[in-house]
This record gives C-alpha cells, structure tokens and sequence, in this order.
C-alpha cells in the first residue's frame, strides 16, 4: 500500500471515530426522555377526534392528574388560589391554557423540540410580581410537594418508575430557579 493511500485510510478512520463519538458505545443515541415516553408515534386523542403523539399525550395526561393531585393538597392548593377559585365558579379557560403550557414546557424540556413553549420563564412565572396568579414565592418545602405531586400524577398514569425518577431528576435542576425565598 503507498504511503498516501495509508495516509488517507488513517485519516478517513479518524473522522469516522470522532464522528462515532457523539454517541454511546454501541453506536445509538440514546433515546430522549421523551421518546421513551412513547415519543412522536400518532395515536388517538381521547380528548378530540384527532391524533396526538404518543409521548405528548403521556405527558399531557400526567400534567391533568398532577393538577388535580395539587388542588387537593392543601400545602400548594394556597399557591393556586387564583386557578381554584376561577374553576369553583365554573371558569375552566385558564385551567385549560395551564394545562397547554405545562404540556408543551415538559414537551419541549424531555427533547421534544418540535412544540414550543410560549408561555412565561420559569423564574418569572414563580415570581408573584411577574406572574399574580401565583399567590406567593415558593420555599423548598413546597418544592417537595410539587415533586411528590407529580409523582404520584406520573403513578396515577402508570408511567415506570424509572422515568419517573428521570422525570423528579429533571424538576430538581429548576428548584433554584422556582424557590424564591
Ligand atoms: C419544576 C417545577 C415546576 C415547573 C416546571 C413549573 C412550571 C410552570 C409553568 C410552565 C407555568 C405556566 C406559566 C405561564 O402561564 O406562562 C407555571 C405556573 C404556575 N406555577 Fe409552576 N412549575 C413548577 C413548580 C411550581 C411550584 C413548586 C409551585 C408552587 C409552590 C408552582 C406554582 C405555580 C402557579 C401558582 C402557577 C400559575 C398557575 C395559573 O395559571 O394560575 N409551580 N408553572
């Protein structure tokens, strides 16, 4: 073999190595939190006649239970005022653009990042001078209780408990940002 064509061989080598190095040993990606979630595979939405994706769907289901969990535990119910007290008298809109924008921001945060979140930044929409409808700073006991809401939200949805232990991964990195005193 001449000394160019070796030369070439080692150096097509190298770039296909570095370029096998972005992902795990056996050569695969590893999957997103959201694709394992059941990701973009359409089925039918039981809250309309269309289809919605499967990991959107699994996630949509959590935030729905998790809302209801939160409004019965009175150490965060005191947070949601605004929100309880619209849906008590019959008022479901804001219950609804919640819900959406929690959907999307899980969406978007588990690598979904063909939805978007559109709604306020997590410092700004946990600080009551920016977002009223949060009826005061959150502290880390209440941080807990949101965590272990969602929790048995995930349960109730029989999502597995290794995700969900992704899932209470994730929410700790957003602690510093969402507790404000
Ligand atoms: C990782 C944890 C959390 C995430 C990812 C999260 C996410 C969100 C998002 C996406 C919104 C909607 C913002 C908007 O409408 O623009 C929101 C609103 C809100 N969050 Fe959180 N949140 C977290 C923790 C908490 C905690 C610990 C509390 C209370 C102690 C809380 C109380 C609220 C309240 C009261 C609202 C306003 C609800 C309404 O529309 O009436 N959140 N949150």
């Amino acid at each position: 073999m001449n000394t160019r064509l070796s030369l070439c061989l080692i150096f097509g080598a190298v770039i296909f190595l570095a370029a096998c190095d972005k992902d795990d040993d056996s050569g695969m990606t590893e999957p997103t939190l959201y694709e394992k979630l059941g990701g973009t595979a359409l089925v039918a939405d039981p809250n309309s006649t269309g289809m919605i994706e499967k990991g959107r769907l699994g996630l949509r289901s959590v935030v729905d239970s998790t809302i209801f969990v939160i409004a019965a535990d009175p150490k965060l119910s005191p947070y949601f005022a605004t929100l309880l007290s619209e849906v008590g008298n019959g008022n479901v809109s804001n219950l609804a653009i919640l819900s959406e924008n929690l959907t999307d921001f899980f969406c978007v945060a588990t690598g979904a990042e063909h939805f978007t979140y559109d709604g306020l930044d997590m410092a700004s929409a946990h600080d009551p001078s920016t977002n009223p409808r949060m009826a005061q700073k959150a502290d880390n006991a209440a941080y807990d209780a949101f965590i272990n809401d969602v929790v048995i939200g995930a349960q109730q949805n029989n999502v597995p408990s290794e995700l969900i232990t992704e899932v209470g991964a994730f929410l700790e990195t957003l602690r510093e940002t969402v507790v404000q005193r």
